[in-house]
């Protein structure tokens, strides 16, 4: 009696389940694009990028499968023959790993296309779709797989898909994916935001499809497409492709040359001034420092336009870039011009003092940009080698600006001893001890005795380089 029941139930759901409308179990009309991997283009070993197609002619629904191999952070499809204009389907893993989050997005042109809310999309679980909405790991079978319905979505702005009377045969299409675990990159999006960042794409490529093969008149056949062939999707009613693989080194060459600037270069160069008493060669290496800084930072502007979360400029990591742009052309300045007028008046000048002060502030704060650069990117992993390297680095400085100035101690007095008043302009002792250093019994010739022009503690004018006043002539404390 009771199974009676339950089979009448049974049968009861079943027969709603026909009658409801897009849940066919015969496969909808479709037309299917299939790449193989054949040169590592899209992962590894001889794994697919899929995409089939059903659009229901009456509701301007359009249904879709995607699947690509599970190491590119994210795989699209656009209407269209370019990025411009392009009504794209993104899909990447969603935050839990293992589910898939799908994008509804329209690109201006080569940027990041953003997500486009006037279109609405659900994901699709349905009898006869293998791993719908997954991403599953299984050695080289691992793939990420899309199963969705966008609502009324042949028309968006500034675009639209003919369908009916007007459907194509050879309707232009594009595809890419995102860098990847197998492309020496990091994998790292996860996300169930619609907005989420997504890095430009690894490899990109265009195809064509039958539209016309696609189509449901009505909603009874539409839905998403069911596998072709047993349990795989095999190419019908599409065109092939030739992807290409696309490196963008741009990002990472505007952070590789800024570490170096500030990490090694500008330290470096005040080291030179601080340990030698090298104006000249501080100068020099600041200036190509200034050159490469000059550089980078065009490139950190062209690469802004091409994101959603830098188009802006109005991130902390940009925001800080600018303000010390403008500061090391002030530093740049205030270090020509103090140095021209100590040249013709053997002065001090403020200008100097700021200088002097400004450098190692710029410096600070361009060591810590860039781990804020780093996160920003989306390579937070670099954050650790990076600090490791900045630590060496500090260790490196102390011990020469240190060590050599316990050398010169020595070696100042003899020096002293043998070429008295034989000093350009700039050489003052650097490592004497305040008061008690070789020079404490008197200037040398050029200063004239003028240095107490600033009133800077003894100490700090024994070491204050390009921009202070020579210390010696001050009296004892
Ligand atoms: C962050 C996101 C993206 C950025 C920054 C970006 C940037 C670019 C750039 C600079 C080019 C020109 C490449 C060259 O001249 O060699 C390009 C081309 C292309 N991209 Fe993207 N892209 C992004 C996302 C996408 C997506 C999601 C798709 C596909 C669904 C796609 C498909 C294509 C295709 C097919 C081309 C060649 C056709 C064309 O020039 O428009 N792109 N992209
Ligand atoms: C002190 C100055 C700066 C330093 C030390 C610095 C350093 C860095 C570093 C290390 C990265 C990470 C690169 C990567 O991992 O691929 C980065 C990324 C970036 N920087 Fe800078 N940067 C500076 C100034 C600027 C400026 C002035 C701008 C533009 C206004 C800028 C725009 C960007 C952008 C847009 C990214 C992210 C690129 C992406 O999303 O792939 N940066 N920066
Ligand atoms: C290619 O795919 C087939 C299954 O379709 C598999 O048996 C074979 O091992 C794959 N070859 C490589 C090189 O991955
Ligand atoms: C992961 O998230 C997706 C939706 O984003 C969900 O469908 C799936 O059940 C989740 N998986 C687990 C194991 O929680
Ligand atoms: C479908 O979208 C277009 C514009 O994208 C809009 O004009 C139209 O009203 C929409 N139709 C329905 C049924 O929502």
């Amino acid at each position: 009696m009771l199974s009676l029941t339950l089979n009448a139930l049974l049968l009861a759901l079943s027969f709603f389940r026909l009658s409801s409308a897009a849940t066919t179990t015969s496969s909808p009309p479709a037309s299917i694009f299939v790449y193989t991997n054949d040169n590592g283009n899209i992962g590894a070993g001889n794994q697919s990028f899929v995409f089939a197609l059903n659009i229901d002619q009456s509701t301007s629904d359009v249904y879709i499968h995607m699947s690509a191999p599970a190491g590119n952070s994210w795989m699209g499809v656009g209407f269209g023959s370019v990025m411009q204009d392009s009504f794209m389907f993104i899909a990447y893993p969603s935050s839990n790993g293992t589910g898939v989050t799908l994008s509804p997005r329209v690109a201006t042109g080569h940027n990041e296309p953003s997500y486009y809310s006037d279109i609405h999309c659900n994901l699709v679980w349905e009898g006869g779709l293998p791993n719908s909405n997954e991403v599953t790991s299984q050695g080289s079978a691992s793939a990420m797989y899309l199963d969705a319905v966008c609502h009324n979505a042949t028309q968006w702005s500034n675009g639209a898909l003919p369908i009916g009377a007007s459907a194509s045969k050879t309707q232009p299409m594009i595809f890419a994916v995102g860098p990847g675990s197998h492309g020496g990159g990091s994998s790292t999006l996860q996300s169930d935001d619609l907005s989420a960042g997504i890095a430009r794409h690894s490899a990109y490529g265009a195809f064509t499809l039958d539209i016309t093969q696609a189509t449901s008149k009505d909603s009874t056949t539409a839905g998403v497409p069911r596998p072709n062939s047993g349990s795989t999707y095999v190419a019908s009613a599409a065109s092939t492709s030739t992807p290409k693989a696309d490196h963008n080194p741009a990002s990472a060459i505007h952070g590789l040359v800024m570490c170096l600037s500030f990490v090694i270069l500008f330290p470096l160069g005040a080291l030179l001034l601080r340990t030698l008493n090298r104006v000249m060669l501080h100068a020099i290496v600041q200036g190509i420092g200034f050159f490469l800084v000059c550089c980078a930072s065009a490139g950190g502007i062209v690469v802004s336009f091409a994101y959603n979360r830098s188009k802006s400029f109005a991130s902390a990591h940009q925001i800080i870039g600018i303000l010390l742009f403008l500061a090391l052309l002030a530093q740049l300045g205030l270090g020509i011009l103090h140095h021209r007028i100590f040249k013709k008046e053997q002065r001090p000048t403020l200008l100097g003092k700021i200088h002097r002060y400004l450098g190692p502030a710029i410096i600070l704060f361009g060591i810590i940009n860039a781990p804020i650069g780093f996160a920003f990117a989306g390579n937070p992993h670099l954050v650790i080698p990076y600090i490791v390297i900045v630590v060496l680095g500090i260790i490196v400085y102390i011990c020469i600006r240190f060590g050599a100035r316990i050398c010169y101690r020595g070696r100042n007095a003899k020096r002293q001893a043998a070429n008295r008043g034989g000093m350009d302009g700039y050489q003052y002792p650097q490592f004497g001890p305040g008061g008690q250093g070789p020079y404490s019994s008197g200037p040398p010739p050029a200063y004239g005795g003028r240095g107490d022009d600033v009133p800077l503690r003894p100490y700090e004018s024994q070491h204050s380089g390009l921009g202070a006043p020579p210390a010696y002539p001050r009296p004892m404390v």
